[in-house]
């Protein structure tokens, strides 16, 4: 039954993605299915399951090639952030694990100016979507403002909690 689908709509569904997926993630919606959860999928590729995911700002270089951003571009595949060049840039990412971002002492980017409480749920879609720290400071604009359904940032969220 599986393999029937395959065979028979893998030519249209190439095309449906390619159409549309944003330019040069192609690939991240083939595959998709490869990701254990939608959260997973919206961190590995900036894309949902369930609906459209933007954002704004995000500045690395003037974004040549307008690709689309993902979580792990800059946080780095497993949430610890780092330092390292994009687009020219040296993006420094935070450390983004639910047990980093809600612990006391929480220390930012490492440079150990930010100054506020630990992260809690509402804090951190706020910080996602709205770029404010818990203590209610914008962040860097090196960090995306994103847009995306509630049920997006729950399921976004509940993968953060898996990383450590
Ligand atoms: C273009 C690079 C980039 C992308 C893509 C990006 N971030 Fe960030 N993010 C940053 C930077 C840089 C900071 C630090 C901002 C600051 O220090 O003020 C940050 C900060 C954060 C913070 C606050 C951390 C703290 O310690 O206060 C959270 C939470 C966060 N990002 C989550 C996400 C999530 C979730 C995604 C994907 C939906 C994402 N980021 C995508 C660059 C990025």
């Amino acid at each position: 039954m599986k393999q029937k689908l395959l065979g028979s709509g893998l030519v249209f569904l190439a095309l449906a993605l390619t159409a549309c997926t944003p330019l040069g993630w192609g690939w991240g919606g083939l595959s998709s299915g490869g990701y254990a959860s939608n959260g997973e999928r919206i961190y590995f590729t900036g894309t949902s399951a369930n609906g459209r995911i933007s954002y704004s700002g995000g500045n690395v270089g003037g974004m040549m090639g307008g690709g689309q951003l993902a979580c792990a571009d800059c946080h780095g595949p497993n949430g610890r952030g780092g330092r390292h060049t994009m687009h020219m840039t040296v993006m420094d990412a935070p450390d983004i694990r639910w047990s980093t971002l809600t612990a006391e002492e929480h220390d930012g980017d490492g440079g150990g100016e930010m100054e506020h409480p630990p992260y809690d749920e509402e804090t951190i879609k706020r910080a996602v979507t709205r770029g404010l720290d818990p203590g209610g400071d914008p962040l860097d604009p090196a960090m995306p403002r994103w847009r995306m359904s509630e049920q997006d940032l729950d399921d976004l969220i509940a993968y953060l909690k898996t990383l450590d």
